[in-house]
Formats: structure tokens, sequence, C-alpha cells
């Protein structure tokens, strides 16, 4: 057996990840974050959680190579990851964590040598790594989170105006940026986000009235930019729209034209011929309602496949649909090809993409898409192609 050929041999279930999408969603964004603001928008392309399930290292190498400004992680070992990955191609993009530093030094060296912007929602760290900065003799970059009313984490309008007072005595460290987030800004022309954002708005014209200008100022993620674009912004946070998805389809009234970037694929791996109501899977869940043919085709919630689908999605073989039957196995799904379908052992299966969206599983399953793209697990070989 040749062992080397076989190594690059793609597993029979992958996640085929189009770069050539990945481009066509991040230009269609960036103009629209830019839309109302004459001086444009810079993007901080968001890639926490493995790129959501798209592959971190690959997708940010791909981004930056597109022009985004920055790229925004969920915590200090993805970004140290990233960092490490990107030094190789000699790309120094900074990446801003959205997550937040502990008292725990682990990191701080890092930070100070990796053009990585800390996320400060409180004073006390602010001044730890204030004094660390200064024993180093480096400055580092620090932005600012407010919370306007998502009441998750950052710093409430009445302290942070404190903070942000003591923070400009603070002399290693740079306030680079301010940003909030929003709690509804996939629905469009929500008053509650209306308020965030005017909250938010008069707050930075506040500080920077009174204490200091900022240089990067933002508050919209994918919902934000889709409902809330607002001239006052220079900076927006886009995740799942790059990948392909509104955060709500059914409340969100544009299509701006983005299109999935992930194509989770299999294979037909076993035909059987079934009898009527002979059981298929697990618990005897389904029945053959007539003589019919069953495809097994490798994938399962091992893989990220829902089991919450079972006897509810479809599969598309050969461009057509096939209804899957059965309870969902760790590692194995079964479709009802019928009698007269010409499926074939090994043809292509796929099991979300392009004219299957994750959103129509995500429905099924009373989840988001993020969800969905997120949980295709690590088993799953990602596939880069650019077409
Ligand atoms: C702080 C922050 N900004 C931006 C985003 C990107 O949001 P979306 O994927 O909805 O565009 C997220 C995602 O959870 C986030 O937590």
């Amino acid at each position: 057996m040749n062992f080397s050929s076989d190594e690059k041999r793609i597993n029979d279930t992958f996640a085929e990840i189009n770069l050539g999408e990945l481009k066509k969603n991040y230009n269609i964004i960036k103009k629209r974050a830019g839309k109302r603001n004459k001086n444009g928008v810079k993007i901080c392309s968001i890639v926490k959680a493995n790129a959501y399930g798209h592959g971190m290292n690959e997708i940010a190498k791909a981004l930056a190579g597109y022009g985004t400004e920055y790229l925004g992680t969920a915590d200090y070992s993805e970004s140290m990851i990233l960092r490490k990955y990107l030094n190789n191609f000699s790309l120094n993009i900074p990446i801003l964590c959205l997550g937040l530093l502990t008292e725990n030094r682990k990191f701080f060296n890092d930070i100070a040598e990796g053009n990585i912007d800390v996320t400060i929602a409180d004073y006390k760290i602010a001044l730890y790594l204030n004094n660390f900065a200064k024993s180093r003799n480096k400055k580092i970059n620090i932005q600012l989170q407010i919370d306007s009313g998502i009441n998750r984490i950052g710093f409430g309008f009445k302290d942070g105006y404190e903070a942000i007072k003591k923070l400009t005595g603070l002399e290693n460290l740079k306030i680079k940026g301010i940003y909030s987030h929003y709690a509804t800004s996939e629905k469009p022309r929500n008053s509650y986000a209306l308020r965030q954002l005017n909250d938010f708005k008069s707050f930075v014209r506040e500080v920077e009235n009174n204490l200091v200008k900022i240089e990067l100022k933002h508050i919209s993620n994918s919902g934000g930019i889709l409902n809330y674009n607002d001239p006052f912004f220079n900076m927006a946070r886009p995740g799942i729209s790059l990948y392909g998805y509104y955060p709500d389809r059914k409340k969100s009234t544009e299509d701006i034209g983005l299109t999935p970037v992930m194509t989770f694929k299999s294979k037909v791996s076993f035909i059987k011929d079934l009898d009527k109501n002979q059981s298929i899977s697990y618990g005897r869940k389904y029945f053959t309602k007539r003589r019919t043919k069953i495809a097994s085709i490798p994938a399962g919630y091992g893989d990220g496949y829902p089991r919450l689908l079972t006897n509810k999605s479809k599969v598309q073989i050969n461009g057509k649909f096939y209804n899957t039957v059965g309870t969902v196995c760790m590692d194995w799904i079964m479709a009802d090809i019928g009698n007269n379908s010409g499926v074939n052992i090994n043809d292509e299966v796929i099991l979300f993409g392009k004219d299957y969206p994750a959103d129509r599983l995500s429905d099924i399953t009373g989840t988001i898409p993020y969800e969905i793209t997120c949980n295709i697990s690590s088993r799953v070989q990602r596939v880069y192609v650019s077409r």
C-alpha cells in the first residue's frame, strides 16, 4: 500500500469549504457595512469557535488575503494558536480577543508580543496588564467592552465612564477601540436594538467629548450590519454572514446574496433491499412503506449531524433529494432511495450546502445555523477549495 498517497485521501465524510464563496460573502459584507460611511468601515472578521466550524486558521488566512483589517477570537488560547499560524505567513494582522483576560498572567507575554488587542471590562485587570507592559517597556492595545443591554460582559455606562477616566492615565495601554454588542440585531426595526444603538452612541460621544478620542468604534455583528447600519461607527464584527448565513432568515427582510461556504458531504456506503414494514435503525422509529432500497451513509451525530433530525431531514444524491429514515446513529444515517433511483455505492451525498442549507436543518431542530456548522466535529476533515 502506498501510505503517502493514502494519507492525502479525502475521507468519505468531509466538509468542503469553498473559499471562493467566502470571498464573495466578505466583499458583500464589507460593502454593506460601509454603505452609509463615506470613509468606509473596517472589518473585524469573527473566526472564533474554529471559524464557526469552518477551520479557524485557513479561514483567517484567507480573510487576511481578502483585506479584513482585524480578526476576532473568543479567548486567548484561540488567539495564540491563530497568531502562531499567521506568523508562518508573515501576516501580522491584529487580532481582537473578545474574551476576558484573567489575573492569571499566562498570556501576558504573548499578548505583548503578538499584536493582540485585549478586551477590557474590568479596571483591575487593565492595571495588572499596564504594570506588566511597563515592566517590559511595551505598549499594549486595549478595546473597551461596554454593555449597552445584552447583560453578558462589559462595563455598564456609569462604571465604564469612571473606568475610562482612570484608564487614560495608564501609560502602557493604548485605548484603541470601544465596542458593544447587540441582543436583538437579527430583528429589523427592533426597539431594544435601537435603544442599545442610541445609548451606546451617546456614551461614546460623551467619552470622546470629555475624556479621550478613540480610533475604533463598533457595535455591529451580522444582524447589526444588515439591520442597523449607522455611519457613527467605523468598524463591524461579522461572523455568520461571512459563512453564508443570515442571523435569522425568518426575520431579516433583505436577501443580500450570501452563499453557504460549507458543504457537508459523504458517500453512499451500502445499499440494502428491504420489504415493506421493515424497521430501520435503533429503536425501530421508522418502518418501510413499501418494498424499497435503503442507502446507508457513513455520517452521524459523531460528525455533528444532529440526532434530532431523525426521520425529519433530507439528503441530496445526484441532484435529487431523499428522506433520511430511522434514528440518526453516531456514525450512520440511512436514506430511502426507492427502487428506481439509479443511486450506486460511492455516489456523493450532500448532507447540507447551497441547495439544502444548514438553516433548513436548524429550523427542524429548533436551533440556529451557527450551531449546526459549529458542531461539525473534529473527526470531519475540512477540505478547502477555491472556485
Ligand atoms: C462580541 C461578538 N461580536 C461579533 C460576533 C459575531 O456575530 P454574528 O455571527 O452574529 O455576526 C459575536 C458572535 O457571537 C460576538 O460574540
